[in-house]
């Protein structure tokens, strides 16, 4: 994904699309550019390959009265089409240099756009398929029937476009105004007083305005000094607005003290939890946020498949156990890319829960577009409001845990696991599986949560010195049975993207199938412990299992409830998680391992928030 900005106001316009710019970072930040309207009606442009920072540099070299305007548009990319080279860096501009744009997003038919502009003899500057939003645009304004006018260009060429794309233009002409328009990728708009600002998600410009409207599917807003004006794609009729005031500040979205983002967002997860759970519980009811879905409906689902990628997925796999256990519903988790391709078994009475942090994940998106085609229900689990997968849900339920900066996740991880206790206790209250009295011992269950989270994250010291010691080792592995398993598997996926290390994940149970071969002296293996008080059994075949990598002379390093004497003598190394119910185990046992990742990816020096080759939402399948 990439991070787009634009502005119209009383201020140069510069400062505020860099600062925004910077804020945009997490979205990308493989290339950075601006594109500044001057009073003069010409166009200011400087884009370069890296940081929003490496952009600053290059822009002391200008003589500042060319970006003196106060308007403009600004990217901070993820490279999709084309390598992340200066050439490749928004914004981009058609031949007359007149036309700048820039861009979040795909346009799946660019190559034969791009064939139609080469053979009227247009040269595209970069590989990317962005720039032929430009020439297009510019050419509809040049001569037909939107000649010499910006916004009916630029709507004409919204309908040639297929795919998934946020744009944003500026015209050297219009100096005073910018037009952008979305398609399945965010836009918000700020309304400040005199000035009105964009950007992919409210972080662009809280510092300036609380005031926000959300930009719907296939819309198109014009933004000048003194207001927007939002209509649609096709025959530009006014539509509807979804205005909303920010409810978080800019402090949330600073570091707070810490040296990375991740690292106060993983403190901030006992917050993250308590306010996913509030207000959800009313009444003795189970209350989601947006419910447009009857009582009868839920009582009549007969199926749930849960739809997610990377650590959402794993937040689903936790899910499967708590939904099957308090419903006894039969549940499917589904990696969101495979899920439409393999042609579920799909009608009215299933419901896809589609988990996703941001809202805009392209395969989670279009695993939600065909659950619905088949005519299931959808209920989104998103932290971001307004977003286009809670938008084309029929339920929503939000995890409240504020901004995630840091490209890995970690309290939204934590927050996702919480809702989706939420909607299985939603589904257990509308078929009757469960009392009330029952739903509100769950619910008072985890509302005590939050303060064991935050008895685990005293205790981290231990885990950081480990990780240190173990920055040289080849790999990590990690085991876990029942809801340890997907613990597991986040705690090797977080080690991959922050560390890049080898790292995998198993489910214990199947290391004799094959996985042993991988153990030999002094390997770290992670070993998640169920409850000693939970199924016995479970606890029972762990001590198992953590024999077999003891005796094979790998190193152990234990998750384990305090008290549970029966596992010290396996564990090198021993990390002590307090009690709770065995459903809610992985809200305690994931934190550990998200230090773990962080402390021995910084041990490397590596970026701790901005892993390399990834990105914080990706909008592409
Ligand atoms: C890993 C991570 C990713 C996301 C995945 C889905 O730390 O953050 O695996 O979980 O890309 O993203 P969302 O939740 O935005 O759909």
């Amino acid at each position: 994904m990439c991070g787009i900005v634009g502005y119209v106001g009383h201020r140069p316009a510069l400062g505020v699309v860099v600062e925004a710019l910077r804020r945009m970072e997490y979205r990308g930040y493989d290339s950075a550019g601006v594109a500044i309207l001057g009073e003069d009606g010409k166009l200011a442009v400087e884009r370069r390959a890296g940081s929003p920072q490496v952009l600053v540099d290059a822009l002391a070299d200008h003589d500042p009265a060319e970006f003196a305007g106060t308007a403009g548009i600004g990217h901070t990319r993820w490279a999709t089409h084309g390598r992340p080279t200066d050439r490749n860096a928004h914004p981009h501009r058609d031949a007359t240099g007149e036309f700048a744009v820039v861009h979040n997003g795909i346009i799946e038919n660019f190559i034969p756009l791009r064939a139609e502009l080469e053979a009227a003899g247009i040269e595209l500057e970069s590989d990317t398929d962005s720039e032929v939003a430009a020439h297009l645009v510019a050419l509809a304004y040049a001569e037909g029937p939107t000649a010499g006018d910006f916004v009916a260009s630029v709507r004409s060429v919204l309908q040639r476009l297929e795919g998934a794309f946020t744009l944003v233009f500026a015209h050297a002409g219009h100096p005073d105004t910018i037009v952008a328009a979305r398609r399945s990728t965010p836009l918000v708009i700020g309304v400040g007083e005199g000035e009105m600002f964009l950007g992919s998600d409210v972080a662009a410009f809280i510092e300036h305005t609380r005031e926000a409207v959300e930009l719907g599917q296939d819309q198109v807003v014009v933004i000048t000094a003194d207001g927007y004006k939002v209509t649609d794609f096709f025959g530009g009729e006014d539509v509807e607005i979804r205005p909303f005031t920010i409810d978080w500040d800019l402090k949330a979205a600073e570091k707070g003290g810490y040296n990375y983002f991740m690292l106060k967002e993983i403190q901030e997860q006992p917050q993250a939890v308590a306010e996913t759970l509030m207000g959800h519980l009313v009444d003795g009811e189970i209350i989601l946020d947006e419910q447009r879905l009857s009582a009868q409906d839920l009582r009549d689902i007969d199926k749930v498949f849960v739809v997610a990628c990377g650590t959402a997925y794993h937040s689903g796999l936790v899910a499967k156990y708590a939904i099957e256990h308090w419903t006894r519903l039969p549940v499917e988790v589904e990696l969101a890319s495979e899920f439409r391709y393999r042609d579920p078994v799909l009608g009215q009475n299933t419901l896809v829960v589609a988990i996703s942090q941001s809202g805009e994940t392209a395969d989670t998106l279009e695993a939600v577009r065909h659950a619905k085609d088949q005519g299931a229900r959808v209920l989104a689990v998103c932290n971001t409001n307004g977003a286009q997968i809670p938008r084309e849900a029929d339920a929503v339920l939000y995890t409240r845990a504020g901004p995630e900066i840091g490209v890995a996740s970690t309290k939204c991880f934590l927050a996702q696991v919480t809702a989706n206790y939420l909607v299985g206790l939603a589904l257990a209250q509308a078929r009757g599986t469960k009392y009330q009295d029952e739903i509100m011992r769950e619910f008072a269950e985890l509302e005590a949560m939050p303060e064991l989270i935050e008895k685990v994250l005293g205790t981290l010291d231990p885990v950081r010195a480990l990780a240190r010691e173990l920055k040289d080792s080849p790999a990590v592995l990690f085991v876990g049975r029942h809801v340890g398993y997907p613990v597991a598997l986040e705690g090797a996926l977080k080690l991959k993207e922050l560390a890049y290390m080898h790292a995998e994940g198993f489910a214990a149970g199947e290391l004799k199938h094959g996985p042993i071969a991988l153990l030999e002296d002094g390997l770290p293996v992670f070993v998640v412990m169920p409850s000693p008080k939970g199924r016995a059994v479970l606890h029972s075949k762990m001590l198992s299992n953590i024999r077999e990598i003891q005796a094979r002379g790998a190193r152990t390093i234990v998750i384990a409830e305090e008290g549970d004497e029966l596992v010290r003598p396996f564990a090198d190394h021993l990390i002590e998680i307090p009690a709770c119910p065995t459903l809610l185990q992985p809200l305690l046992s994931t934190v550990p391992l998200q230090a773990f990742a962080a402390e021995l990816a910084e041990a490397k020096g590596y970026d701790v928030d901005k892993p390399r080759n990834l990105a914080k939402a990706v909008v592409v399948e």
